[in-house]
């Protein structure tokens, strides 16, 4: 049995493929059309994963979607009554979603085939099912709580879940406007990163931060009756779509989320490229700490809910590394399995590994070992590509290989590093990775200036390969 999940026209668009219960391809679309957190359609990701099984558009007998826009409609439209810009918002996003909802034919003109021919059947995962479901069903675990958080999707900005051999019984769902995600990102907007994706930015500069804002910080967002809340006169008006437009050629565009309130509170927001100045760390330091704050209190109040020491988790926000690092320390939890594409890439694999278990009732038979779902090259393609590249090229064997890259690492060289599989996932695992030399004084000047052009308080993570 063929599924094909889909994550489409929403950000970090991407195609995986089921087979027979096993996930064994998926990839962003981003990795193959070079347009970050392409929002699109996922055309290429597709293609990939069919070619990777040797198979037509017309072999898959189901597709899956991790977006379902008619999840949690009552509670849209209440949103929506509650003044006339939103009720706006919502037709227009409405009619986006009918627009854009035709899967096959979509699916038809992306691979020139009669969509008379397509016989799958297709199902639409909500959002965070399909992130709980992207970490739960690749665990090994029989039985977990399931965690998801995020900006927002179908509505929902966190879930909490017991997962039980193929089951996931929602417990809980936390609603727009009240979101984690939101949170964190309006105050990265605020201090200049203004761009879809930039809170994994800001993480690395909290540290640089004092306490100065917390108490402040503390007035935006707080606990409440085993939940959070925002105070919304920090926040723009937010949208049904949380202020997330995709346009037509499937750039994300983030609007503006912060209030004139915040300037009030902490003066003018900083520009862009201007200095980062002592103010920005500080905020970025008591926005990771009460970011942390509810997160752990969310945690342990699934916990009461799901007393077992598994915590199956995705969603964007649980990218944040620094969080997950306290996981053990701040909750009940001993084990977690964390979706490598913990953002919405991910939810392809969510939606097809919920079509299978959830609503076909297939058993569990997959585990995910390892991060590296997408292609390879063989080396007579890679000799073929450099010839055609005209690029200088020697062939090594292994071990000489291996002894020729660390002498050149020894050296104080930067070296590229690709081999097998790509990873699945924002993070460079090994197979295409830079490696550098940790211990060399201005090592991360050098590889800011020469590849990476990362601001200078962002880290690079030290791995043994
Ligand atoms: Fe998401």
């Amino acid at each position: 049995m063929l599924i094909l999940g889909l994550n489409m026209f929403h950000a970090d668009a991407s195609a995986a493929i089921v087979q027979d219960g096993e996930v064994v391809f998926a990839i962003a679309e981003e990795r193959l059309n070079r347009h970050k957190h392409y929002g699109g359609f996922p055309s290429l990701a597709v293609k990939a994963c069919l070619d990777s099984v040797g198979a037509k558009v017309t072999d898959i007998d189901h597709v899956a979607i991790g977006q379902d826009s008619d999840a949690n409609l009552a509670k849209k439209v209440q949103y929506a009554l509650s003044n006339p810009t939103k009720i706006l918002n919502f037709i227009r996003l409405r009619q986006r979603k009918e627009a854009t909802r035709n899967v096959r034919s979509l699916l038809a003109n992306a691979l020139d085939v009669d969509p008379r021919l397509l016989r799958f059947q297709e199902h639409h995962v909500e959002h965070h099912i399909a992130h709980v479901a992207s970490a739960y069903y690749c665990s090994p675990w029989e039985e977990a709580a399931g965690f998801s958080y995020d900006g927002s999707g179908d509505f929902v900005s966190t879930m909490m879940a017991r997962c039980e051999g193929t089951d996931i019984e929602i417990l809980d769902r936390i609603f727009l406007p009240h979101s984690l995600g939101s949170f964190y990102t309006m105050i990265c907007e605020f201090i200049g990163y203004k761009k879809y994706g930039d809170e994994g930015k800001v993480m690395g500069l909290a540290p640089y931060g004092k306490h100065t804002y917390c108490g402040q910080i503390g007035e935006i967002i707080g606990l409440k009756n085993g939940s959070f809340q925002l105070d919304l006169d920090y926040f723009k008006p937010l949208g049904s779509n949380q202020g997330v437009q995709i346009q037509p050629d499937g750039t994300v565009i983030l609007a503006r989320h912060f209030s004139e309130r915040m300037a009030k509170l902490f003066g003018e927001p900083r520009e862009p490229h201007t200095k980062i100045t002592q103010r920005e760390m500080d905020l970025a330091f008591g926005m990771q700490h009460h970011f942390e704050e509810v997160f752990f209190h969310l945690l342990n109040e699934l916990y009461k809910k799901v007393p077992l020491e598994n915590l199956a988790m995705a969603g964007g926000c649980a990218l944040n590394s620094v969080a997950n690092g306290k996981l053990f320390s701040r909750t009940s939890f001993r084990h977690t399995w964390i979706q490598p594409a913990a953002g919405d890439e991910g939810l392809a694999i969510g939606a097809a590994l919920h079509t299978y278990h959830a609503v076909l009732k297939q058993p569990r038979r997959y585990v995910m070992k390892n991060p590296y779902l997408g292609p390879e090259f063989s080396e007579s393609r890679i000799e073929t590509d450099l010839k055609k590249a005209n690029l200088q090229y020697r062939r090594f064997e292994r071990d000489p290989l291996v002894e020729a890259v660390a002498e050149q690492i020894a050296a104080g060289n930067v070296v590229g590093w690709f081999q097998g599989r790509m990873e699945w996932g924002p993070r460079a695992l090994g197979n295409r990775s830079i490696g550098a030399h940790p211990g060399l004084p201005n090592m991360k000047d050098t590889l800011n200036a020469r590849i990476k052009h990362r601001e200078w308080f962002r880290p690079f993570a030290p791995s043994i390969m």
